[in-house]
């Protein structure tokens, strides 16, 4: 079976310092994969690359039958891969619908998107109740939603979550790694980076552990959450 996303070999450098150094990793359609890795590893800089924004040095990124590598950002988006960024990257000063609006700003099916908007409400009746309100009076985790709801509004093939658990109570955390889990059940394919290895792998079809720019280890997310060396860096385990 060909895989939605194939990354062969891929290598990417800041200036003179390569911080991707040559990984290759795979999704098939309907998976939540996920790469953990300790800070400074290399994984915003892969989702970047992955996206258009940041340029590879070399290897081969295979979307949906396409090579990416010289492809330009807005493209790949048209082609369904969505990126809910590290830090989020909401406008604070639109509202939270017009952040959403804003994820769907390649379509011109209004019904379409109209649907899609009361999906994403459906989803995070939080952001109903605040569809008026200036984006960046959100809680971290309200805009946390906001950031992956936009990106769900270009309907992707692929939706790529970078650290969505990032700074945010225990609570909220849970609440948004119940809705990932929600998203793969209704069939969305998720690429997930999390520091919260343990839900992370507990999503995962298949998980990357990286380490300063390589892929250390592969595995499903269950054979890695029984893996000693997983224990005992990943999930703080002696
Ligand atoms: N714009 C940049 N210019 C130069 N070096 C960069 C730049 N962005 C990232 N780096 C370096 O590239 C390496 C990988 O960073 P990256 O952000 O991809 O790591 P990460 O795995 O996402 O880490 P974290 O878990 O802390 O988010 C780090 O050493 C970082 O300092
Ligand atoms: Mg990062």
């Amino acid at each position: 079976m060909t895989a939605l996303l194939e990354v062969d070999d891929l290598r990417v450098a800041y200036g003179k310092v390569e911080a991707v150094k040559g990984i290759s990793f795979r999704v098939e359609e309907g998976q939540v994969v996920t790469l953990i890795g300790t800070n400074g590893a290399g994984k915003t800089t892969t989702l970047h690359t992955l996206s258009g924004l940041l340029a590879p040095s070399a290897g081969r990124i295979r979307f949906a039958g396409r090579d990416l590598e010289r492809i330009p950002a807005h493209q790949i988006v048209a082609l369904g891969l969505a990126h809910s960024p590290e830090g989020r990257h909401i406008f604070p000063r639109l509202t939270v619908e017009e952040n959403l609006l804003l994820g769907a700003f390649l379509r011109r099916d209004a019904e379409g998107i109209a649907d899609d908007t009361e999906r994403a409400y459906t989803l995070f009746p939080r952001l109903r109740e605040r569809r008026t309100q200036a984006a960046g009076t959100l809680s971290g985790g309200e805009q946390q939603m906001l950031a992956m709801a936009r990106a769900l509004m270009c309907r992707p093939k692929l939706l790529m979550l970078d650290e969505p658990s990032m700074g945010l109570s225990p609570i909220m955390m849970k609440k948004i790694m119940a809705t990932v889990a929600e998203l793969k059940a209704g069939g969305t394919t998720i690429l997930l980076v999390e520091q919260n290895a343990r839900a992370a792998l507990a999503l995962a079809d298949h998980a990357y552990v990286m380490e300063t720019g390589r892929i250390s280890l592969s595995g499903s997310g269950s054979d890695l959450l029984d893996d000693d060396s997983v224990r005992k860096a990943y999930l703080g385990e002696d």
